[in-house]
């Protein structure tokens, strides 16, 4: 049955719609409500504000259930791969076998760059951090690929689409290697796209990466598991940039920048760096009184939406046992550390009160660090994993024919008008 809210303003009674979504709190639709009324709603942060309708990803932050196109992601993590989630994000659904074989040889076929596109990297100094090539280098590739930036053509947007998934574990790979002064390698075409992502990064002329199904395996998950996470701070960057009808490649750099921030994806980073830091679990009371008296927080705790445990972060735990029992770092002082302080802090009233959970950046520094990643590369893997999330959402608002460019409004509380002053009246 449709439901109105009624906001009532100096005596005069507004008729808001309030729209169900299939799942989920309901909306209360104040789009006509300055029209109408003349105020604005105020909301900085987002907090109570839908920015836009979706179809992809669902998150019950208080069940502490994720939810793509429908489908658990423990159910994704556990049975399906990287690349076939990222084919469901993209088009609605699981795909059939011959649609998969289509999409995978397409992916597969677009994973190199342009060969003057190499030559870019070496504008960077040689101690960039690799999100600094990752911003500078996925927005050049409007620079390279313009016959697929006419955002009003489905086609071109699906093929910059194709494109963007294929080619970011090549640009990361090349990140890492500038980084580390080692030569580039080329994707190969017989290798899965986490394997190919891996030779990329660790194969050198002197000795090919061997592959190892466990670790192979551990990195296509942790690409699930940063696939896409409705409307979060760089996603909601994405959909403002594209807004504007600006290109998808100059979008996702637009992303890039924003997830490299260490209250979103830059944590992951900085967890780890704080598990080092604190060392050894006898100096986790002192760490924990460092947080209570608000001189820093737990990095890899807390979130947004998440008012219970990430399932994204349980996923993590168990893959980070899985690749220290592989790589012979089982008993690794940091895990050990992560452990204590986890079972630490869900015990202790401030981290209870305020509702402080792992998030997935918790165990995902470690995990990275034992596949062999430093930690400046590891939100340059987010930002790999999370390109598909962040086109499935660009492509999702140019199919809505409501779209609009982004244009929020604000409670201005800046001086009235007042006439200039010549500088030399000025006291
Ligand atoms: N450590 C200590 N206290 C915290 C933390 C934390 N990690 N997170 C939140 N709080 C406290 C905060 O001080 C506040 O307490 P009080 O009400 O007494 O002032 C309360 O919890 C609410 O915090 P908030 O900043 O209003 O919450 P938010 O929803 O705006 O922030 C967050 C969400 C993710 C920015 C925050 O939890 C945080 O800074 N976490 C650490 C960084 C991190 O791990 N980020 C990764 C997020 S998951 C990956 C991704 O999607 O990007």
């Amino acid at each position: 049955m449709a439901q109105n809210a009624t906001l009532t303003l100096n005596g005069k009674s507004y008729d808001l719609p309030v729209i169900k979504g299939s799942t989920g709190p309901d909306v209360v639709d104040v789009r006509k409500l300055y029209g109408d009324s003349d105020v604005f709603t105020f909301d900085p942060g987002f907090t109570s504000t839908a920015s836009c309708e979706s179809k992809i990803t669902y998150i019950d932050g208080d069940a502490g259930v994720l939810l793509h196109r429908g489908y658990p992601i423990e159910q994704l993590a556990e049975h399906s791969t990287f690349l076939e989630v990222c084919y469901l994000l993209l088009n609605g659904e699981l795909p059939k076998a011959s649609e998969f074989a289509d999409f995978e040889k397409t992916i597969t076929y677009h994973t190199m760059l342009h060969a003057q596109f190499d030559r870019f990297f070496s504008g960077f100094r040689s101690d960039a951090h690799p999100m600094a090539i990752m911003t500078g280098a996925v927005g050049a590739l409007s620079a390279f690929y313009h016959d697929s930036i006419n955002v009003d053509d489905p086609e071109q947007r699906r093929i910059s689409a194709h494109r963007l998934i294929a080619k970011m574990p090549t640009i990361a790979a090349r990140a890492f290697k500038y980084s580390v002064g080692q030569p580039f390698v080329s994707p190969r075409n017989s290798m899965t796209y986490a394997e190919n992502f891996l030779h990329m990064s660790f194969s050198v002329p002197a000795e090919d990466w061997v592959s190892n199904p466990v670790l192979t395996r551990a990195m296509d998950r942790i690409f699930i598991l940063h696939a896409d996470h409705e409307q979060n701070a760089s996603t909601s960057t994405v959909r403002l940039a594209g807004s504007s009808g600006a290109n998808p490649f100059a979008c996702i750099a637009a992303g890039i920048a924003c997830l490299w921030g260490p209250s979103h994806g830059g944590a992951n980073e900085e967890a780890l760096n704080m598990l080092m830091e604190i060392g050894t679990v006898d100096r986790i009371p002192e760490f924990i009184q460092g947080v209570k008296d608000r001189k820093y927080r737990l990095m890899g705790f807390g979130h947004r939406v998440y008012k219970n445990y990430d399932p994204r972060a349980a996923v993590m735990q168990k893959t980070c046992h899985e690749v220290l029992a592989e790589v012979g770092h089982g008993d690794d002082p940091t895990l050990k550390v992560a452990m204590e302080l986890e079972k630490i802090a869900l015990n202790d009233p401030y981290f209870v009160e305020r509702k402080l959970y792992p998030n997935v950046d918790f165990y995902s520094g470690i995990t990275l660090r034992a596949l062999g990643f430093p930690t400046t590369m590891f939100t340059a893997l987010f930002a790999l994993a999370r390109t598909v999330g962040w086109i499935s959402q660009w492509k999702e608002m140019f199919e809505d024919p409501q779209r609009k460019i982004g244009r929020p409004r604000q409670l201005y509380t800046g001086p009235l008008r007042r006439d200039y002053a010549p500088l030399e009246t000025r006291g």
